[in-house]
């Protein structure tokens, strides 16, 4: 049995649920929330995201946790010091971001200061959050992009 194998097979499976998560909050539902009556806005794109944040949690966990596999299976960790492996880098990067907002700044201090700022300014708000959705979703598509081709011997 081939166990780099079975967790690459499921690291690609936490990516789709993650990164394919993110594509539908920031190209479908926070652009169809920012044309909804201002007194449904908040409320709707908390239900959604909460529902989201729940289950990201756990690909999140799941990519990391066969990541690491990996890179061990691979005796793979001297890569880090070569910058031409710059997509593991970036794997690594993203992954840290998002464990950091859902299990540390979303129960911790996010999820409030963001009900605060949409009672304030809701339309800066959604904005500033979609800016932020684009730039992750971005990242990702690069990085997913890197790691295939790297994977594979594309890159150099
Ligand atoms: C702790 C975080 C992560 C670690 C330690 C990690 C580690 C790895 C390792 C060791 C590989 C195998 C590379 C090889 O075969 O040479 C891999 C493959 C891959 N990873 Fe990650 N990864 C992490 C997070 C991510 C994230 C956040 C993404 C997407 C945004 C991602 C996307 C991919 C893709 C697309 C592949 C290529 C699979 C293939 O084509 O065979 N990984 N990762």
């Amino acid at each position: 049995m081939d166990w780099t194998t079975i967790a690459r097979t499921l690291h690609l499976i936490a990516i789709v649920h993650w990164i394919g998560g993110l594509a539908m909050v920031t190209l479908v539902i926070l652009p169809g929330i920012m044309r909804m009556p201002q007194e449904r806005k908040l409320e709707t794109f908390l239900v959604i995201e909460g529902r989201f944040a729940r289950q990201a949690k756990i690909s999140v966990t799941a990519a990391g946790l066969t990541g690491f596999y990996m890179a061990h299976g691979l005796v793979a960790w001297e890569r880090f010091l070569d910058p031409g492996y710059w997509w593991m880098h970036a794997m690594v990067l993203i992954w840290a971001i998002f464990t950091f907002m859902l299990f540390v700044a979303e129960p911790l201090f996010l999820h409030a200061k963001v009900t605060r700022m949409v009672e304030r300014d809701p339309a800066a708000t959604f904005a500033l959050m979609l800016r932020a959705h684009r730039i992750l979703l971005a990242l990702a598509t690069v990085t997913i992009g890197g790691a295939a081709l790297g994977a594979h011997g594309m890159l150099f």
